[in-house]
């Protein structure tokens, strides 16, 4: 039997469970920055899966390497070796500029295990006294859905119902290094940071922050942690959004894009003085660093730099935004954003936008009630801005 649109939406109501509310549109398929209803309408994606899909949708060469594997060999456990997570690992080093890499599935996954990972460091090497390692967090931060992580969110909703939480973390101002100078004491582990913090509306912090937060670490034997799940590969116009700062981190959290639009794959990387203090049964994943996960990461990595992303996300993000800013209506209060990585806030409510915007052929989504995000896969071509500017013209 075939559905329409409408009965699976009713069908996915009535028996799932309601923690998001999402366009009402159902797709099928995708192909590049496009994707198709049930209906047969086409849109163009210009969420990308919150910057999973930066290779876009469906991407052959991403597709072709992960069937391969899925015909040869699946998942082994951690309980045994595979012939491709090692080399997933290396990969991961040398992309990242770090010593070691632990993978994980999603991205709350990874970043759970740089919490961990950081405590640990915090107690074995710096010697901070039992239980007693803290971690300071940025206000607005987003960094996944788990109970310790929404633990320090300041989003009230994301921990309304959900306690008690977890203790350990200091929340203080974005883009202020001083308020974090501040803060640290001798229990203080590590700063875990988003460079641009995306679900929280495209927040830009000051120019030179990170790398006073990163001078800030460094002084006071602290650990400086970037969460570039959603910025990372190529995202904001470089490969990691550290480099805008040039504040490289003494860890990294990637997730996302270096699943290729595919697979859930999640990495932490970092020194062997923080990742070499994991213990066999300290930690670990049962899917976490499979041979597909291994080889769609792989993959993922080498077409971001043999396609140079980054660089097609910067030029591209420029020349988007430069036609945004000249949309005309007093609705738009700010427009802001790092290469394809861009916000529209407005002076009320989004989502009639978004709605709009859908009904022109564009997929997009409000984050924060009044911004409207644009990060469509970094493979778009000018063309398709210049179609998707003229479509939000006309909305706006
Ligand atoms: C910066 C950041 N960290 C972590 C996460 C959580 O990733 P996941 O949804 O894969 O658990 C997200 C998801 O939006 C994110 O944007």
């Amino acid at each position: 039997m075939e559905y329409s649109s409408q009965q699976l939406i009713e069908i996915g109501d009535r028996y799932g469970a309601h923690n998001y509310k999402p366009l009402d549109v159902v797709l099928t398929r995708g192909e590049g920055v496009w994707v198709w209803d049930i209906e047969g309408n086409k849109y163009m994606d210009m969420l990308s899966s919150y910057s999973a899909l930066n290779h876009g949708h469906c991407n052959h060469e991403i597709v072709k390497k992960m069937k391969e594997q899925l015909d040869k060999l699946t998942l082994t456990s951690r309980a045994f070796r595979n012939d491709k997570l090692p080399l997933f690992l290396k990969k991961v080093c040398e992309v990242t500029g770090m010593e070691m890499a632990l993978p994980m599935n999603t991205g709350a996954e990874a970043v759970e295990t740089a919490l961990k990972a950081a405590r640990k460091w915090g107690y074995r090497v710096k010697g901070i006294s039992k239980e007693k390692a803290e971690i300071i967090v940025g206000i607005n931060n987003f960094h996944g859905r788990t109970i310790t992580i929404i633990s320090f969110s300041t989003e009230d909703q994301y921990k309304d119902g959900f306690g008690p939480l977890t203790p350990g973390f200091e929340i203080v101002p974005y883009g202020n290094a001083e308020v974090i100078q501040e803060k640290i004491n001798e229990n203080t582990a590590g700063v875990l940071l988003e460079p641009i913090q995306g679900e929280g509306g495209i927040i830009i912090p000051p120019e030179g922050y990170l790398n006073e937060v990163k001078k800030i670490c460094k002084e006071n034997n602290v650990l400086f942690i970037l969460d570039e799940i959603q910025t990372g590969l190529g995202r904001t116009g470089k490969l990691f959004a550290w480099e805008w700062d040039g504040a490289k981190p003494d860890m990294i959290i990637l997730g996302k894009a270096l699943g290729g639009g595919v697979y859930p794959v999640s990495v932490v990387a970092s020194s062997k003085e923080v990742l070499g203090l994991f213990n066999p049964g300290d930690h670990g994943s049962t899917f976490g660093g499979n041979p597909i996960a291994a080889t769609v990461g792989i993959a993922a990595l080498d077409y971001v730099l043999k396609e140079n992303l980054p660089e097609r996300s910067r030029k591209l993000g420029k020349y988007f935004m430069d036609k945004l800013f000249t949309l005309d209506n007093s609705v738009i209060k700010e427009i802001r954003g790092k290469g394809l990585f861009i916000g529209l806030e407005l002076k009320g409510p989004a989502r009639p936008y978004a709605e709009k915007l859908k009904e022109k052929g564009i997929l997009c989504k409000e984050t924060h009630n009044t911004i409207i995000r644009f990060a469509p896969p970094l493979i778009i071509t000018k063309e398709e801005l210049d179609w998707a500017f003229k479509r939000i013209k006309e909305v706006f």
